[in-house]
């Protein structure tokens, strides 16, 4: 066989194997006989670079990290959808497109398609004569981000369509448009968390969240290491070019044919009534899927009708998301113990007997604090309803008190710390206990997980692990003793991981204790906002930290300014102030920022030497900011945009990417809502910013 067709084989074979695994789930194949398969193809493309081609499978990974990312505009608008949460909000929808259509009321029921809501994020893929040629993200809806590189590696996704036998199934010729969800499995976003955890990262809320952030992620690479998934469920032809089938179901079977993932359990519902059994059904149902669904998609099935609806600004009038109530479950609380944070704060917390709530195993829950322990009456030994809605950590709602075990105790608040023994404190008017004693080892710990975090330090690999064992050996006390750890001190020590419920403990050994030595020596020349976000001052968080730094670009005239003076700075007010004056004057916290002085952390930022930007995700986007936000003051929220490569600007236009409004916003507000720009709170831009 000539070269040409030896590749072309082994492409199509590949592909094939890639479809029978990533999309039906059904492998042919071990996973060592597609390596054998795809390594062939890489040596005889090596030899034969003239005919490498961008659709072999060889360049999914490895593709060049875009700098920042671009935005394009969709071919139609992205729009969101409106949810319903009850049985009667589906009627009442059904009601409402029976009268847009004007329907008789004895008109026969009307035939919708109900799928799984995969809680991802929206992503558009544009396909020219089969071949895949971009990745859009939903962004504001009528302009995304280019995520090309990274959707290229996500192996479910075909870089070139399948061309079936039937013509009927033929592939469009011109462009097309085909949308869906990049999901991460809940294998995938455990094992994410995982290595987070052990690179003492912070970790994602919830899935949603991890596949938001990694499709940001600027390097193709590590996006292909997170493993995301995707499904599709909707195909977009240019304004003016009929569609290709009459019903959602034949686009769904269609998009299906050209080997593009659907995620399979959608069905056709004749009516009300039998959309509410198949959302009974998965409320249930949903426990055993791979994947998290937050809710059921009801499309109407006909196109031609669907037009005729139309939509509003926001939503669709064919489409409804049906959201699940948030999962509950009883259990037995086993006990209630508590946590210190670095801030001191003492914070309860349920120990619960493993129960099984949405597909996963629940051991621990918030208990928020004494007053709300005592509010609820909880008492260790009562059965619990728990309730696990879209975030990682589930909640205690309250005990069956009809069930409760005679002679159950109250619970009692500890009076000293758990970790050193101090006496805990609280004022009057709060409600958190604090342990006040710095040097207490709970409080250390988590301060080192803060300090070295990515947001602050940025110190890779000082997870949980070695960060308890530093502290343990002695061998850190406060955080200038980190500049002072040698290759041999980190390489005796033993760090303990957790591996099919086993822990395995193991020596740090000199390889990697030499590249964690490197990286606390690198984090010496960061700029000064990552120190005064790293050294835990109250009501200091990432942005004030940055306001704080452009205005002062220096540790010691930092130290030299009032109160009054701190409060110059704009939008710091005179708690903040007050804050970084109490810190900044507390003798104990002064040694310690002489002490990293002396092992030669930099306190000033060179003006003119900024170092390499960051990732640039915002790159290309304006943003307008309007009302007062929760917690981000303008100059705190104006420094997260920029510094990701976005820019703000005071007024909105057609070209604002977003409006991010907060409290008595005014006529920005309007405008925006006029002009269909999107409007986002700061919790939302925070997301945006992976500053979650
Ligand atoms: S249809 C105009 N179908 O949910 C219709 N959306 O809350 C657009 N989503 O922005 C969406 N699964 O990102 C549709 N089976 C599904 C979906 C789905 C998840 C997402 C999508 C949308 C959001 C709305």
């Amino acid at each position: 066989m000539d070269p040409a067709s030896e590749i072309a084989s082994l492409r199509e074979r590949i592909r094939h194997h890639e479809h029978c695994y990533y999309v039906l789930d059904s492998p042919e194949i071990t996973d060592a006989e597609y390596d054998r398969l795809l390594t062939a193809l890489e040596a005889l493309e090596a030899a034969h670079p003239d005919l490498i081609t961008p659709e072999s499978p060889t360049q999914r990974v490895g593709g060049t990290p875009a700098a920042g990312f671009e935005t394009i505009a969709h071919l139609a608008p992205m729009l969101s959808l409106e949810n319903a949460y009850s049985g009667d909000e589906l009627r009442e929808f059904d009601g409402r497109v029976r009268r847009g259509l004007e329907l008789a009321a004895d008109a026969p029921a009307l035939a919708y398609v109900a799928e799984l809501k995969i809680d991802g994020l929206s992503l558009a893929l544009t396909y020219d004569n089969g071949r895949l040629v971009r990745g859009v993200t939903r962004g504001d809806g009528i302009r995304g981000e280019d995520v090309t590189s990274n959707v290229r590696v996500i192996k479910a996704i075909p870089l070139m369509l399948i061309e079936p036998l039937a013509s009927a199934r033929a592939r469009p010729a011109g462009p097309i448009e085909i949308r869906g969800e990049a999901f991460l499995s809940r294998q995938a976003f455990d094992r994410v968390n995982r290595e987070r955890e052990d690179a003492g990262e912070p970790l994602f809320a919830n899935p949603r969240n991890a596949a938001a952030g990694t499709m940001r992620t600027l390097d193709p690479k590590a996006v292909s290491r997170r493993g995301l998934s995707a499904f599709f469920y909707q195909m977009v032809v240019s304004p003016g070019v009929a569609a290709l089938d009459p019903s959602h179901a034949g686009a769904l079977e269609r998009i299906a044919s050209w080997g593009l993932p659907v995620e399979p359990h959608w069905e056709r519902c004749d009516g009300v009534d039998a959309l509410l059994a198949f959302c009974a059904r998965w409320a249930t149902a949903r426990a055993a899927l791979p994947f998290d669904t937050d809710g059921i998609v009801i499309k109407l099935d006909d196109l031609a009708l669907r037009e005729r609806l139309g939509a509003t600004a926001k939503f669709p009038r064919w489409a409804i998301a049906y959201k699940f109530p948030a999962e509950r479950a009883t259990t037995r609380l086993k006990s209630i113990e508590v946590n210190v944070g670095r801030t001191g704060a003492v914070t309860p917390y349920a120990v619960l007997e493993p129960v099984l709530v949405s597909g996963s195993t629940i051991q621990m829950a918030t208990l928020h604090n004494e007053q709300e322990i005592a509010r609820r009456d909880i008492r260790p030994g009562d059965l619990v309803e728990i309730e696990k809605g879209g975030d990682v950590i589930p909640k205690v709602i309250g005990p069956v008190l009809d069930q409760r075990p005679k002679n159950l105790r109250r619970w009692i608040m500890p009076g000293e710390c758990p970790s050193c023994g101090s006496a805990l404190t609280k004022p009057q008017e709060e409600v958190v206990w604090r342990c006040e004693n710095a040097s207490c080892p709970a409080r250390l710990r988590r301060s080192l997980e803060h300090f070295a975090s990515r947001r602050a330090m940025n110190i890779e690999g000082l997870g949980e692990s070695l960060t308890d064992q530093l502290i343990s050996s002695g061998l850190v006390n406060d955080f200038s003793d980190l500049y002072r750890l040698t290759v041999d001190q980190i390489a005796a020590l033993s760090t303990t991981s957790e591996k099919d419920g086993k822990s395995i403990t193991r020596r740090v050994g000199e390889k990697v204790a030499a590249k964690r030595v490197a990286e606390i020596e690198r984090s010496k020349t960061n700029e000064i906002w990552r120190l005064l976000h790293a050294l835990g001052i109250r009501h200091i968080g990432e942005g004030s930290a940055q306001a704080l730094a452009r205005h002062f670009a220096s540790i010691p005239r930092l130290r030299e300014a009032s109160a009054a003076e701190l409060e110059q700075v704009r939008d710091v007010g005179p708690v903040v102030a007050r804050a970084v004056r109490a810190f900044l004057d507390e003798p104990r916290n002064q040694a310690l920022i002489d002490r990293l002085v002396a092992v030669g952390v930099r306190m000033v930022d060179a003006t003119s030497s900024q170092g390499p930007p960051g990732p640039q995700p915002f790159a290309g986007m304006t943003f307008v900011i309007t009302g007062t936000l929760p917690s981000l003051s303008r100059e705190a929220a104006t420094a997260l945009i920029t510094r990701l490569g976005g820019k703000v600007s005071g007024s909105v236009s057609r070209k604002t990417s977003y409006l991010v409004a907060g409290d008595e916003a005014g006529s920005k507000l309007q405008k925006a809502q006029e002009l269909g720009i999107e409007i986002i709170d700061e919790q939302a831009l925070r997301a945006l910013a992976g500053d979650l």
